[in-house]
């Protein structure tokens, strides 16, 4: 069954000409879909469209069967209890002043939520691997990839049906990368997922159906294994070819000077 949709949507920015052109996917409940394509392609715009930051100024977007009404302060205060997002940046999406059990709990205090928050935080802050000290301490106490972790917390605390993540790996080194994508795969086991990278390697490995975006169109869209056997587009081949190879010194070679 389908949980989110869009229909031949179109989106620009004021007069600008449309960075997001007759776009039209659906993803079904529990599944995760992945997003890809280069910078500028409009990734991002269509996920703040999906969050009803933006509004679309044709074609729809559907979730669980009707429309979104961004414009909606009710209807978005009920859509905010069932859908949550993780950012790209770990140091500007939590509040230096504020310590972590508060950042955590925030959306249960802003959905008005019920229930012991203090004991929900430390629920949250365990499924991402932290300990529970973590929500006695402030965020410049940890590093790109503890944050991402408390960032993901966040999200899920309030059990959101659908978590949507814009470049959420993308800031962080190559193995807190390959760690946090794991958690990922973790808490998609739970939730319907969309999440947002540049990175096909990242994307591949984390998503079961992808939508390649290139220039404001999809280009290729449907299940990830189909894709990377066969990939139709030049510019999904493209992406492919881009995805670094593993360094894999298995057998290192005396002669090679390196
Ligand atoms: N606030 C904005 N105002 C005007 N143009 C924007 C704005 N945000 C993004 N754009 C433009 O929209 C296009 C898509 O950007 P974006 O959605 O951020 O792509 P991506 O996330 O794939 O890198 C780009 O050409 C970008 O310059
Ligand atoms: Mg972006």
């Amino acid at each position: 069954m389908t949980l989110l949709s869009m229909e031949n949507v179109e989106f620009a920015y004021g007069k600008a000409r449309p960075v997001l052109k007759d776009i039209s996917f659906s993803v079904p409940r529990g599944a995760n879909v992945g997003l890809v394509g280069e910078s500028g392609s409009g990734k991002s715009t269509l996920l703040r469209l999906l969050l009803g930051l933006d509004s679309p100024q044709k074609g729809r977007i559907l979730f669980d069967g009707q429309e979104l009404k961004a414009r909606n302060a009710g209807y978005m205060r009920r859509y905010r209890k069932r859908v949550q997002a993780v950012f790209q940046d770990p140091y500007s999406s939590l509040n230096p002043a504020h310590r972590i059990l508060r950042i955590v709990t925030e959306p249960l205090r802003s959905l008005k939520l019920p229930g012991d928050h203090r004991q929900l935080a430390r629920d949250a802050i365990e499924a991402v691997g932290l300990t529970p000290d973590t929500l006695e301490r402030f965020p410049h106490e940890f590093s790109g990839g503890q944050r991402q972790r408390i960032a993901i917390a966040r999200a899920i605390i309030a059990r959101p049906e659908l978590v949507l993540a814009d470049e959420a790996v993308s800031a962080l080194d190559l193995s807190t990368r390959v760690r946090v994508v794991d958690l990922f795969q973790d808490i998609s086991q739970a939730m319907t997922m969309v999440f947002v990278s540049h990175d096909m390697g990242v994307v591949a490995a984390l998503c079961d159906q992808l939508v390649v975006l290139d220039r404001g169109h999809i280009v290729e869209a449907g299940p990830t294994a189909a894709i990377l056997r066969a990939p139709s587009h030049p510019y999904t081949q493209s992406l492919l070819a881009s995805i670094p190879r593993m360094p894999v010194p298995a057998h290192p070679n005396p002669q090679d000077p390196r």
